[in-house]
């Protein structure tokens, strides 16, 4: 086929693309990981579970910040016409790049040095954060006005500026006042990732709402009440939501229900603010936005099912039960796939429908990759909820069943598990195939001009 010489493809759907082969490979060694609950000891000499885990979770953690960064320029971009620098969003895309592949790599190799999450040496977290710099300044330079700002450009601003500060929050623990004391360790350890998930949120709520004021057509949503109450909310959660993960600090017991508080109202509004949206939309609205407006509605099924999973975790005896067993993991799936995964592939299928040619001939194979994705993330999650309670009964048992023995027993809701998980990884790579090769049409199919949408980035 002929190679398309002009076709140069932006920055920013590089950072896209990239952020789509790290959801597929971290959700291939969550497949791995999940296998060693089924087969304890499986790889183990090759890719324990140590390894297969910071994999996992540092792989679709990168998804949710590059599709997220890439989202959020693609649409400051078009709104305001034109991205600030494409030399810069160039540089973030490589410093990411190279960042990821090193912390992979090193988790490979078994070199760590980092703590929970961001496990890898200390070192890699300077291209990180030069990379988020790179992407705050093209962010600003695109904005350019702060006047009379719609509730996005605010969320992603907060997002951004936020990441910065509270990436390098989290390597605090490097200095000797905060290693001498492991409550003040700890404090601002949890302190720091709560806050960097919502940092994250402000970015993937933003871009949702972005998405939902272009398809609707309708500018208000995104400067009402409403949307700044969600705003505030979420700042507030940005700065205290931690407080609910340091239930086993002796720290005083207002604060963590505070923190749970406003956290569930935040879900409670974002649910809200897309229902009320989707009933506002015209059909022939929802008729030319078919992919991300099915992405967006997934997503608000799943804030109030996390909504109500929430509020049975933020009673305290229930929490006393939930603490530490693969319900808390149920919880941070069902937000981080449910919510933030389907809202940015809302994004996602948005913006790659304007590469060359129209993800229209994909319509039905991505739906029903969606249907799929969405009844074995049920599956899935069930069956780790399941586990989990099963595991606290256990917990709080007084006939002391071996861990073993109990670990055992947990072998048929693991089956599972690890069935749905592998159902629900062939329903994305059903939805990313088409992105992917309609990118790879720009290079290899001719396409009349009239066919190409000018790219803003
Ligand atoms: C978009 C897809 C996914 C996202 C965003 C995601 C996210 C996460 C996150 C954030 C954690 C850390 C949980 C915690 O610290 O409590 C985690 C853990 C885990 N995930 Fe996933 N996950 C995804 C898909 C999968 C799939 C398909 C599987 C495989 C069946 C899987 C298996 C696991 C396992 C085994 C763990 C470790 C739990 C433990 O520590 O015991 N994940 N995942």
């Amino acid at each position: 086929m002929e190679q398309l010489p002009e076709t140069n493809l932006p920055a920013t759907k590089k950072i896209i693309l990239t952020a789509l082969a790290l959801l597929l490979l971290g959700m291939f060694f969550g497949i791995l990981g999940s296998l060693q609950y089924v087969v304890p000891g499986i790889l183990k000499t090759q890719l324990s579970f140590e390894k297969i885990r910071p994999l996992h979770v540092s792989s679709v953690v990168f998804w949710i910040m590059l599709a997220a960064s890439g989202g959020v320029l693609t649409y400051a971009g078009e709104r305001s016409g034109k991205l600030f620098s494409r030399l810069l969003a160039k540089i973030q895309w490589l410093l990411f790049l190279f960042s990821v592949v090193a912390i992979l790599t090193s988790y490979m190799l078994g070199i760590f040095g980092g703590r929970e999450y961001w496990e890898f040496p200390p070192l890699l977290a300077i291209p990180v954060w030069l990379g988020w710099l790179l992407f705050t300044i093209n962010l600003v330079g695109t904005i350019r006005t702060f006047k009379q700002q719609p509730v996005y450009v605010w969320m992603w601003l907060t997002g951004a500026f936020g990441f910065l500060f509270i990436f390098s929050e989290s390597y605090l623990w490097m200095l000797p006042f905060f290693q001498k004391s492991i409550v003040r360790d700890m404090t601002v350890q949890w302190k720091s990732y709560g806050s960097m998930v919502g940092c994250w949120n402000m970015l993937v709520y933003g871009s949702g709402i972005y998405l939902m004021e272009k398809i609707s057509k309708d500018p208000t949503p995104a400067r009402s009440r409403m949307a700044f109450a969600l705003y505030f909310l979420s700042l507030t959660n940005l700065m205290f939501n931690w407080s609910h993960h340091i239930y086993t600090l002796p720290i005083l017991p207002a604060i963590k229900h505070i923190g749970y508080l406003i956290s569930m109202s935040e879900l409670y509004i974002l649910g809200r603010i897309i229902y009320k949206w989707k009933s506002s939309v015209k059909e022939a609205r929802k008729f030319e936005y078919q992919l991300p407006y099915r992405f967006l509605i997934a997503a608000d099924v799943w804030v109030f099912l996390n909504l109500i999973l929430a509020i049975l975790m933020s009673i305290p005896a229930v929490n006393l039960y939930t603490h530490g067993t693969h319900i808390t993991v149920a919880h941070v799936m069902g937000t981080t796939i449910g919510i933030n995964s389907m809202l940015l592939m809302a994004v996602v299928t948005d913006v790659l429908d304007n590469t060359c040619r129209s993800l229209y001939i994909y319509q039905k194979k991505i739906t029903q990759g969606l249907v799929t994705a969405n009844l074995s993330l049920f599956v899935f999650l069930g069956a780790l909820l399941m586990a989990g309670i099963k595991r606290s009964q256990w917990q709080m048992s007084d006939h002391r069943v071996p861990f073993g023995e109990m670990m055992h027993n947990l072998i048929p809701y693991f089956i599972l598990f690890s069935m749905a998980g592998i159902v629900l990884f062939g329903a994305f790579c059903v939805m990313v195939y088409p992105l992917v090769k309609n990118v790879w049409a720009c290079y290899t199919v001719r396409q009349p001009q009239s066919t190409v949408t000018p790219s803003f980035n």
